[in-house]
């Protein structure tokens, strides 16, 4: 089975090769492609990219992911978010192959109270989660094989992201302030592309998870303060010192997005899909990241 990878250079396309690559993969022959190869914002030229390469399956973890930016690049984030995946999906289903597609916590708008469920009402705050939900909009219209899986507060021991933030941050100042009244569940990108592999693999067996839209995030939850402070107590033994991180409110720390104030994700229906399943708490998958990247500040 060969399955065609968008975005390698980022968090979870990246993490999809390299574990494929590690043996998860068995059996299944990831093709990871850069924007080079496939652009979501040139739609004509997608039919080439599959046909170039000619798989089995699409995984497209690829998107416009700078949430604050796409404020002011409306048509930007629309063409790569919405009409990109739009014009994967209808190569897709001319090619009768199908489609996992990764979304987004940022399609809610945050003033739940409790997990969000895939069938939940959308309702993006930004232009990002507009844009993220339009897609996904596209995509369940044009192409009946499609998994949406949405996740959240994504992570990486690379990458532009809230941990490497914090340590960067950290390690220079003694105080610092974090929002407090965020709620959401940090997701390691290797989780992810454990999760997604798993899907493959079932489909292969021919034993798949119904086409839909599916949550997948580590469990449990926290805030970005409660994440700060939990980055900071792995690298303050690492340091010999420990940045105090003050709780603030998101009225204290504005942001040209606006961002939802409770954004977990009940995952339960893609794990009744799925018992086996792989997943963990977040704070052991942080155990695991923080871990590989002090290793690659050792080797760098
Ligand atoms: N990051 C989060 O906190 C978060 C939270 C919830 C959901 N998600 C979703 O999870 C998925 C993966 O996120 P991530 O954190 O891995 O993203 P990321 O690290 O920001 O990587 C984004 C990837 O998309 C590629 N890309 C951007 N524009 C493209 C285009 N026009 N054509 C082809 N590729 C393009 C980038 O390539 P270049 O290197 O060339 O720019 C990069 O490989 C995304 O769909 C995102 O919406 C992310």
């Amino acid at each position: 089975m060969r399955v065609l990878v968008t975005g390698v250079t980022g968090q979870v396309g990246g993490a999809l090769v390299r574990l494929a690559g590690e043996g998860a993969g068995e059996g299944i022959e990831i093709v990871g492609v850069g924007r080079d190869r496939l652009d979501l914002a040139q739609p004509g030229r997608i039919d080439g990219a599959l046909d170039a390469v000619r798989p089995d399956l699409v995984v497209n973890p690829a998107a416009y992911t700078a949430v604050d930016k796409a404020e002011q690049e409306r048509d930007l984030a629309f063409a790569i978010n919405r009409d990109g995946p739009a014009a994967l999906a209808a190569s897709c289903a001319e090619r009768g192959i199908g489609l996992v597609h990764v979304s987004t916590d940022y399609v809610f708008d945050g003033t739940g109270t409790r997990p969000y469920r895939p069938e939940d009402p959308v309702a993006p705050l930004g232009v990002y989660g507009a844009s993220k939900e339009a897609g996904e909009t596209a995509i369940r219209h044009a192409l009946e094989d499609h998994l949406i899986l949405r996740t959240a507060w994504v992570y990486a021991a690379r990458g532009g992201n809230f941990m490497n933030t914090m340590l960067r941050v950290g390690k220079d100042r003694d105080e610092l302030k974090v929002v407090a009244d965020q709620h959401g569940t940090p997701t390691a990108a290797v989780d992810i592309a454990g999760a997604i592999l798993a899907l493959i693999r079932t489909r292969r067996a021919g034993d798949g998870v119904a086409p839909g839209t599916y949550h997948y995030t580590a469990d449990g939850e926290t805030t970005w303060h409660g994440f700060a402070e939990a980055i900071f107590e792995r690298a303050g033994p690492v340091w010999g010192r420990r940045p105090t991180v003050h709780a603030i409110t998101t009225a204290e720390y504005p942001t040209p997005a606006r961002r939802p104030g409770y954004s977990v994700l009940d995952t339960s229906a893609l794990t009744a899909a799925l018992p086996s399943l792989p997943h963990r708490s977040w704070q052991a998958a942080l155990d695991e990241v923080f871990a590989a990247r002090m290793a690659a500040e050792e080797t760098a």
